[in-house]
């Protein structure tokens, strides 16, 4: 675990008895599900930023049921076998993170949320399964990132922000960046029942710094048989604040058929 940072003065976090600490004398424990904080209080602009613990357990919920299986495995696919280290930054509760180490046993996979709740929910499943040792999470914003210069070969992005030059400062020389955003038909169904207007996703501009590579798409059909899943999937996403009890009740109530459509782009260091 060589590839993190100190937070507060940048310089190297080395592993100690109880976390991580750099030269300086900053000291960031370990806590108990494995993860490190390393969000420094004056960088926390509110009490629990980042998606609540309620949209978390739900994201956790709908994905271990296996709904966005395509787009995992086509991501797994994509990582290059050489990749030595990766940061996913946004891991919420860590599905796609713990996926990517599992495509890539000699990697070490950096997570990073600004949520605690999700960073907990994420290090606890690494730890069960036996891949604590290589798959490190930490708390830390997408806009001040605890990782070293040039340090990663490859960076995801699931449906999370971030700031270009913290991108293009920790990726490695002919590192791959792989941004995941939702396409014109994802889940298109609920959404007109959610919305007066549906509004188009906005399309991400090139990162700074990168060239894009290639764009690919990811689509499959959605059927959600099981009460509790639909009610899972509102609660994941944003839909939740904007639905009346009705609403709610009724999508919950009745078998969901709709489309996924995810769009995969991928770019590389300048
Ligand atoms: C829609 S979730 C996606 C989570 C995960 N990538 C996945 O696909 O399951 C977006 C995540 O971005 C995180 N997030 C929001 N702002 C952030 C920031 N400034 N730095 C790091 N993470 C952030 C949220 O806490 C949330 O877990
Ligand atoms: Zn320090």
């Amino acid at each position: 675990m060589n590839a993190l940072s100190c937070p507060l003065c940048r310089l190297p976090l080395v592993v100690n008895s109880q976390g991580v600490g750099c030269e300086k004398h900053h000291q960031f424990d370990r806590a108990k599900e494995g993860y490190f904080n390393l969000l420094p209080v004056q960088h926390k602009h509110s009490l629990e930023p980042g998606d609540a613990k309620i949209q978390l357990q739900a994201r956790r919920q709908f994905l271990q049921a296996g709904f966005f299986e395509p787009l995992k495995t086509h991501l797994q696919m994509l990582l290059p076998r050489s990749t030595k280290n990766l940061l996913d930054i946004g891991c919420g509760e860590g599905y796609f993170t713990g996926a990517f180490a599992e495509a890539l046993p000699a990697a070490s996979i950096y997570g990073v949320d600004i949520a605690k709740a999700g960073v907990r929910l994420a290090a606890k499943a690494a730890k069960s399964v036996g891949l604590d040792s290589r798959l490190v999470y930490s708390v830390a914003s997408s806009f001040d990132l605890p990782v070293a210069d040039g340090s990663m070969d490859v960076i995801t992005r699931i449906y999370a922000p971030s700031k270009d030059a913290e991108l293009y400062r920790v990726m490695a020389s002919n590192g791959l960046l792989v941004i995941v955003a939702p396409g014109e038909q994802h889940l298109l169904g609920l959404r007109r029942r959610i919305y007066r207007e549906v509004r188009p996703h906005q399309t991400t501009p090139i990162p700074e710094g990168f060239r894009l590579i290639d764009q690919q798409q990811v689509q499959a059909g959605l059927v959600i048989e099981q009460p509790e899943l639909r009610a899972a999937l509102l609660d994941m996403t944003p839909f939740a604040w904007r639905l009346s009890p009705e609403l709610r009740g009724d999508i919950v109530q009745k078998v969901v058929t709709d489309q996924l459509d995810f769009v995969v782009t991928i770019y590389n260091k300048i």
